[in-house]
């Protein structure tokens, strides 16, 4: 059967709302959010603290459920996909990059990798096997150290080859500088770029400050959980 020609969404949110606790303490994170993200495209999410950038991330994640409207996945809702369907996309179709590196603190940067790979059931002689992956992100030297023998960049990167191990469709990365000088900040994004030419996965960026928005062809803003569309030059 031939595949339909018109370009279908990689992930999508369609109306979604998201709204934490209930009655007086009720908080709308996300009010009627209409969101494509398209195969291979590098996508920028600025916004201030609270306007709902982490909740955004989270329910394109499914990590989050949304209140009101559907996330999809290559146009399928993720409330329709079953267990393992939806395993297999928390395992290897979508990968997260934090604000700190959330590292697992009492095993190795190799092993931090090598973890991500296996439970992702990724063959760990295949090309992103951990070390070579760890290679790519410079840190060669310290596949034995753990996250606290890394400095903020060097755990960061860990971060970054933990989730290509993966083999992500979708790289979600929140805040991915906010702990880091800007000139370790900026080599880091510099690896992000460098990794999404070479694996062509769909980037997401969240971020509170313009000049690493700025960086990405496509800017969505996030003001009180509402999102203003627009491309960036
Ligand atoms: N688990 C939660 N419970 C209650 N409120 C939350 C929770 N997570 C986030 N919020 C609130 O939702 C709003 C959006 O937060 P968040 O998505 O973290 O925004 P951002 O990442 O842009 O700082 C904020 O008002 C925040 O305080
Ligand atoms: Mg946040």
């Amino acid at each position: 059967m031939k595949t339909a020609a018109t370009a279908e969404a990689l992930a999508a949110c369609r109306g979604v709302s998201v709204t934490y606790g209930r009655g007086e303490a009720a908080v709308h994170a996300l009010d009627g959010v209409d969101l494509e993200l398209e195969p291979r495209e590098r996508l920028a999410l600025l916004g201030r603290s609270g306007s709902g950038k982490t909740t955004l991330l989270h329910v394109l994640g499914g990590l989050v459920e949304p209140t009101l409207g559907t996330v999809e996945w290559r146009g399928r809702p993720l409330s329709s996909l079953d267990a393992a369907a939806r395993g297999a996309l928390r395992a290897h179709g979508i990968a997260y990059v934090f604000q700190g590196a959330n590292l697992l603190p009492h095993f190795t940067a190799f092993e931090n990798v090598a973890f991500a790979a296996q439970v992702a059931g990724r063959d760990l002689d295949a090309a992103l096997a951990p070390a070579a992956l760890l290679e790519l992100v410079g840190l060669s030297a310290k596949l034995d150290h753990l996250p606290s023998e890394l400095s903020g960049g060097e755990g960061q990167r860990v971060a970054l080859a933990r989730a290509l191990a993966q083999g992500p469709e979708l790289l979600l990365c929140d805040e991915p500088t906010g702990h880091l000088d800007s000139d370790t900040g900026e080599r880091v994004l510099d690896l992000v770029e460098a990794l999404h030419a070479e694996y062509g996965f769909t980037l997401v960026v969240a971020t509170h400050d313009v000049d690493v928005a700025a960086r990405w062809e496509r800017l969505v803003e996030v003001h009180d959980g509402r999102v203003v569309g627009g491309r960036a030059a």
